[in-house]
């Protein structure tokens, strides 16, 4: 049994992670829930915040947004989880809600249940991808969410959607996410031609294109309904920063919707009569239902219409491979999640 908590810690912007030994948390709220971590995924915005300071108001700072592992402790009021449970869960950069530690406490309303079948590793991987995807449906494109438990109802319905980025982590939870929300809108999608068939034959997208390919515009529309171009694109990499032929896709006569994630950059400029929405995770919140995201993902994941977004790619065991993964996901990852076995 361990007796401390070992935590990875940025001391201040750029600084690699230094080991810090505290003890466990006791003080568990009657709504929280002690995990002790069993697998860490890294994400684009651990090394955003590492690296850069994004969004960093102060140091030192434990990163750390997704994770999975075994509760530990539970507060008075926890009703849907029990210690010894097998839990993914949302963390929160900072100190005691981060996942770059062995112990971490959260809102019972960020935990969810780990399929027997997932191991931990597969489902560390799970939180930020999915309810960032819950936002560029929610908030983005203002879609029906009718897997979300007393989530929207009514909204837009396109029938066709290009996901820019569907081998991201993001873009393969928004393509599962828009077949589960849209069954009749054609989802089509963009990344490097190794990732096609997973997109397509494991995610549900009805197409997939080479992001590279110099027809891709003729191929987007071709691909549509009546060939007319797309009603909404969902980028979630910011591919329209740069490439802007992308927005030649749309349909001419159609709603042209665009939600693009925020990617700490300037927001992406668009050409005139592009609707244009800019989503993040932070702004979650606006969408009705949300408390019960996790519960909903819970439920997704028993039925099996929720897969496994990305391969996962582990990177090493013990929290000391946390600064390899860093680094790693500092120089790009094509298709798949880093995660770290504690
Ligand atoms: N604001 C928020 O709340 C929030 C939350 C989550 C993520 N994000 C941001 O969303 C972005 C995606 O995050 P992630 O974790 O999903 O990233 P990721 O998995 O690390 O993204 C890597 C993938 O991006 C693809 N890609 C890169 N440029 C592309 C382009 N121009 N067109 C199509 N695909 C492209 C690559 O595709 P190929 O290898 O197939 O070429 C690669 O598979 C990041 O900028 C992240 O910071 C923001």
């Amino acid at each position: 049994m361990a007796s401390q908590n070992i935590k990875y810690i940025v001391t201040e912007k750029g600084a690699p992670l230094k080991e810090k030994v505290t003890p466990i948390p006791t003080d568990i709220g009657p709504n929280e829930v002690l995990i002790r971590l069993k697998a860490i995924a890294v994400n684009p915005a651990d090394v955003k915040m590492a690296y850069q300071g994004h969004r960093v108001t102060s140091w030192p700072l434990v990163p750390g947004f997704d994770g999975s592992g075994i509760v530990d402790a539970v507060g008075d009021q926890v009703r849907n989880f029990s210690i010894r449970d097998e839990v993914l869960a949302n963390f929160i950069p900072g100190d005691r809600a981060a996942s770059f530690q062995n112990f971490a406490v959260v809102q019972e309303e960020s935990v969810a249940k780990k399929p027997i079948t997932w191991s931990f590793e597969e489902a560390a991987t799970l939180g930020v991808c999915y309810y960032t995807a819950l936002a560029g449906l929610g908030i983005g494109l203002k879609t029906p969410l009718p897997f979300l438990k007393d989530g929207p109802a009514t909204g837009f319905v396109p029938s066709s959607a290009l996901v820019l980025g569907g081998s991201s982590a993001l873009g393969a939870a928004t393509i599962q996410l828009l077949r589960l929300a849209l069954p009749d809108c054609t989802v089509l999608t963009t990344s490097s031609p190794k990732h096609h068939s997973r997109l397509t034959n494991t995610l549900g997208a009805h197409r997939a294109f080479d992001r590279t390919s110099t027809t891709l515009v003729a191929d987007v529309k071709e691909a549509s309904p009546a060939s007319r171009g797309v009603d909404a694109i969902i980028d979630t990499v910011g591919a329209g920063a740069t490439e802007k032929h992308v927005f030649e896709t749309f349909d001419p006569q159609g709603p042209k919707k665009y939600a693009q994630v925020w990617t700490g950059d300037d927001e992406i400029k668009v050409p005139s009569g592009v609707d244009s929405v800019l989503f993040r995770s932070r702004d979650l919140s606006q969408i009705q239902g949300v408390e019960n995201m996790m519960g909903s993902l819970q439920n997704l994941l028993e039925e099996g219409k929720y897969k496994l977004p990305l391969p996962v790619h582990i990177v090493g065991g013990g929290l000391g491979a946390l600064q390899m993964g860093l680094e790693k996901m500092l120089k790009g990852v094509s298709g798949e999640k880093l995660v770290l076995v504690v």
